[in-house]
């Protein structure tokens, strides 16, 4: 007899398990229905931020970064490091051990909140509203009934045309992580955030990284002064840019020639050892039987989904890549509990306008809100205030004083509209900014907040007090 929910939830991501755990907290019998498995196949939840996104490539970054600054930076501490070399193996060895915490941190967490996890793919196999049938195609074969359906099954990365991705030569996000030993010359087709993330790793590692952009303008999402201040300084890492090119033909043999042609409209021809292909992902509908149950995508194949994360169907929820919005793991998060709480008759929010974005490099970059672009564009009349790290203390005690950060406030209320950050520790920084938008806060507001010395914090109430042309430490 088929197992009945009152919320069934189709993958386990962090759109899809964070739903779960929240469902069940708020006491409704909830199932999470997850496919990943290990190398040995045991079940892997946490989809891709888990098992070959966020956490693993914060792994490597952070290794990496660490042997960077053995090479690099520790001389200037008085540290002498002699005989250093990297054990390619033993990092990818800690990261896969990070993994396997992470993925058994969320099997324990099912099992306190008293989430009945299913492992294996999870499809509509039928019913109607209240009740649907969805069939977990795991060992063995079940059928749950759920009042409740919330699809997360998330995005997979996209392939260029005529050039399948092989985890050899042509790899994707998963590849990109798992190189078994650094290569010699590696190409990045696409300079977005995994583009520049683990071209960060490899280059640190050693690697001769060269990043071909269709798009003529560096990181068009972020804030035009933050993007030309990281173009400046990736570039002198070494990462070399090539922006507003057209890709053709990519072949692979022993090594990967990728065949293109520069800004200029002149063929130009690239040939590495290993090609990372970062060109953006789509959403995960495959598998899951849409059609047969008449649950409507949209034009660009998303679970189509209203405000609130309703489908066409009822009491069938979608929520994280596969629907509209950032691809972004808190995003999904965000999305998931608001439906888990909608279906309990609470009110879930989401607020598309204080969501972070964070570029894990080195200066991290992080922004929330609207950029000096946008601003003029939307005609927004504001004040614009600016503080580097280079005049931070504790920043200069880190020795890691690139960037600054940038505080945008409307001209008549001082309402914080946008906060941009580029340099050390971006990512908790932004953290500050999220609180004040969510409140709404004046740029004011921070700048009178006591915030302590010596910290990175300060460039924040530095940067709002030069809102005001009132900063005290430039
Ligand atoms: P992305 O959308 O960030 O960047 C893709 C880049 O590839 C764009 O700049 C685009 O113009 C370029 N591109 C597209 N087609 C191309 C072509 N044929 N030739 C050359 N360039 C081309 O996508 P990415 O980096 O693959 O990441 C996928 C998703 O994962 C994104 O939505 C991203 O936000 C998310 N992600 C987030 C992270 C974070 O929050 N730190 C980390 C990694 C991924």
């Amino acid at each position: 007899m088929a197992k009945t929910f009152d919320v069934v939830v189709i993958g386990g991501g962090p759109g899809g398990y964070i739903a779960a755990i929240r469902a069940a907290q708020l006491g409704l019998a909830t199932a999470c229905v997850d496919e990943w498995k290990t190398a040995d196949g045991k079940p892997a939840p946490g989809g891709t931020c888990t098992n070959v996104g966020c956490i693993p490539s914060k792994a490597l970054l952070q290794s990496s970064e660490n042997y960077e600054h053995a090479g690099h930076a520790f001389s200037e501490h008085g540290i002498q490091v002699k005989g250093l070399s990297v054990d390619v193996a033993q990092m990818l060895k800690r990261k896969d051990r990070v993994v396997r915490q992470n993925n058994e941190g969320i099997l324990y967490l099912f099992k306190k909140n008293k989430v009945a996890f299913y492992h294996g793919r999870g499809s509509f196999a039928g019913g109607s509203a209240g009740a649907w049938d969805i069939k977990v195609a795991g060992k063995p074969e079940e059928t749950l009934t759920a009042k409740h359906v919330i699809v997360a099954t998330g995005s997979s990365p996209r392939a260029l045309p005529g050039a399948a991705f092989d985890n050899k030569l042509i790899l994707d996000n998963d590849g990109a992580l798992a190189i078994p030993e650094v290569p010699r010359r590696l190409g990045v087709i696409g300079a977005g955030v995994v583009g520049l993330e683990m071209g960060s790793v490899w280059r640190r590692l050693g690697a001769e990284v060269t990043i071909l952009e269709a798009l003529p303008a560096f990181l068009g999402a972020a804030d035009e002064q933050v993007a030309r201040e990281a173009l400046k300084v990736f570039t002198q890492q070494g990462l070399a840019m090539h922006m507003g090119v057209k890709v053709g033909r990519v072949t692979a043999g022993k090594d990967v020639k990728v065949e293109y042609a520069d800004s200029d409209g002149k063929a130009q021809a690239l040939t590495v050892d290993k090609l990372i292909v970062s060109i953006g992902r789509v959403p995960n509908t495959d598998g899951l039987n849409a059609a047969a149950v008449g649950l409507k995508l949209d034009e660009r194949g998303f679970v189509a989904v209203d405000g609130d994360c309703r489908t066409n169907l009822p009491n069938v929820w979608a929520v994280g890549d596969v629907v509209r919005g950032p691809m972004l793991a808190h995003k999904a998060e965000e999305e998931g509990v608001a439906a888990a709480e909608r279906i309990a008759g609470k009110h879930g929010h989401v607020d598309f306008n204080t969501i972070p974005w964070v570029i894990y490099t080195s200066p991290e970059i992080a922004w929330v809100g609207k950029t000096e672009q946008q601003l003029k564009d939307e005609g927004v009349k504001y004040r614009a205030g600016q503080f580097p790290f280079m005049a931070n203390g504790r920043a200069r005690a880190l020795g890691d004083t690139t960037g600054f950060v940038k505080f945008l406030a409307d001209g008549k209320t001082d309402r914080i509209l946008g906060v941009h950050i580029i340099g050390p520790m971006a990512s908790e920084l932004i953290a500050e900014a999220v609180v004040a938008m969510e409140f709404r806060a004046s740029s004011e507001d921070i700048a009178l907040i006591c915030h302590a010395h010596p910290s990175l914090s300060e460039a924040m109430k530095e940067a709002a007090l030069a809102v005001h042309k009132r900063t005290l430490n430039l």
